[in-house]
């Protein structure tokens, strides 16, 4: 099977392009090692499948339509996994409509090669931001949806809606996954894990937002892979699942399990909520675990553990990249 994965030079695009190739399949990646984080860390994160003769990687961006049509008519492609996005809630409260461009139309871009090039299977990447601030936890793929906290989240509800729309359109097989807060090696160093991490090994204060209440839902990488490897298996018509750990975590604890593994004390600055940000993150998982027999594994305590180990790994190999 030969997978287009979009956005595969990322934090989860690297970890899937590790799987698949590992499983046997094709690889393409189109990526445009963008410098919303330093793109040699993106560099390193694809580095290892350079010579592998079953991976291919176009520096592509999915905006390019030319471009991207040239890579369908070459290619032969079987299935697309869209991860490539502008990331991050907070970014995009500065910068609405770049993520119009990348996550609406980019997404419809790659719908559309997906139709003309008779793909059979697009498995879109969305978030649990869609859900926004609601007291109603868990989060069920059925509830109704039109409260997003911050322009990244709405964009991201758009290209489903999108979505639903070329599967109805032109009965394209679409599978929406909902990924609760993913953290493990190579995560998005402006993501709060590896930048609470970091701080704490360098004994510096961690901007806390709000009071330490607020609660997420993390997922540790390897079952958010898990998931996308039994969503490609299954390939249903039109289905959305979330994929989450289905528990939850208070912002405080978080700090002081990642600091009780770095041996250092965690020195906090308290700031005011953050706008776009959610007070809450928790997913029901039931209808994955129905449906695909998916059961995350990796608890926070042991995904934390993972986490600073592979950081202390990291660290003297990559320096202050890991930071930037
Ligand atoms: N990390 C999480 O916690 C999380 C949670 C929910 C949803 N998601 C979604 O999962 C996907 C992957 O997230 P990630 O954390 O790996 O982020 P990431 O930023 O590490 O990966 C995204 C990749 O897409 C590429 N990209 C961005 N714009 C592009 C464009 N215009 N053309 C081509 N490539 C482009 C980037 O260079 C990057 O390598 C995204 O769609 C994101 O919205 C992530």
């Amino acid at each position: 099977m030969k997978i287009l994965v979009t956005g595969g030079a990322g934090f989860i695009g690297s970890h899937l392009v590790e799987d698949l190739l590992a499983t046997g399949h094709q690889v393409v990646v189109v990526d445009n090692f963008n410098d919303y984080y330093n793109p040699q860390l993106k560099e390193e994160n694809i580095l290892q499948f350079m010579k592998r003769d079953n991976f291919k990687v176009y520096r592509t961006d999915i905006l390019n339509q030319i471009a991207l049509n040239r890579i369908f008519k070459r290619e032969k492609i079987d299935k697309v996994i869209h991860l490539a996005a502008m990331a991050g809630v907070r970014n995009s409260v500065q910068r609405p409509n770049l993520y119009v461009d990348v996550d609406i139309k980019g997404t419809i871009n790659l719908l559309d090669l997906a139709n003309k090039y008779n793909i059979k299977q697009f498995v879109f990447a969305s978030s649990s931001s869609v859900y926004g601030t609601r007291s109603e936890v868990p989060f069920r793929e059925d509830m109704k949806l039109d409260s997003q906290a911050s322009p990244y989240a709405t964009a991201k509800k758009s290209a489903e809606l999108f979505c639903r729309n070329y599967h109805n359109l032109y009965d394209l097989n679409i599978s929406i996954l909902r990924f609760f807060t993913v953290y493990g090696p190579r995560q998005r160093p402006n993501m709060a894990i590896s930048k609470f991490t970091r701080l704490i090994d360098q004994g510096q204060p961690i901007p806390m937002f709000g009071d330490g209440s607020s609660k997420r839902d993390y997922t540790y990488i390897t079952d958010i892979i898990k998931g996308i490897r039994l969503v490609l298996i299954n390939n249903p018509e039109f289905e959305i699942f979330n994929l989450g750990s289905s528990s939850q975590i208070k912002l405080l604890d978080l700090i002081n399990l990642i600091s009780s593994n770095l041996g250092k004390k965690a020195k906090l600055k308290e700031l005011p909520e953050q706008e776009g940000d959610v007070p809450v993150t928790y997913a029901d998982i039931t209808k994955a675990k129905n449906k695909l027999n998916y059961r995350p594994q990796v608890d926070i305590e042991v995904g934390i553990r993972k986490f600073t180990d592979w950081y202390q790994s990291a660290k003297s190999r990559l320096g202050e990249r890991l930071g930037s």
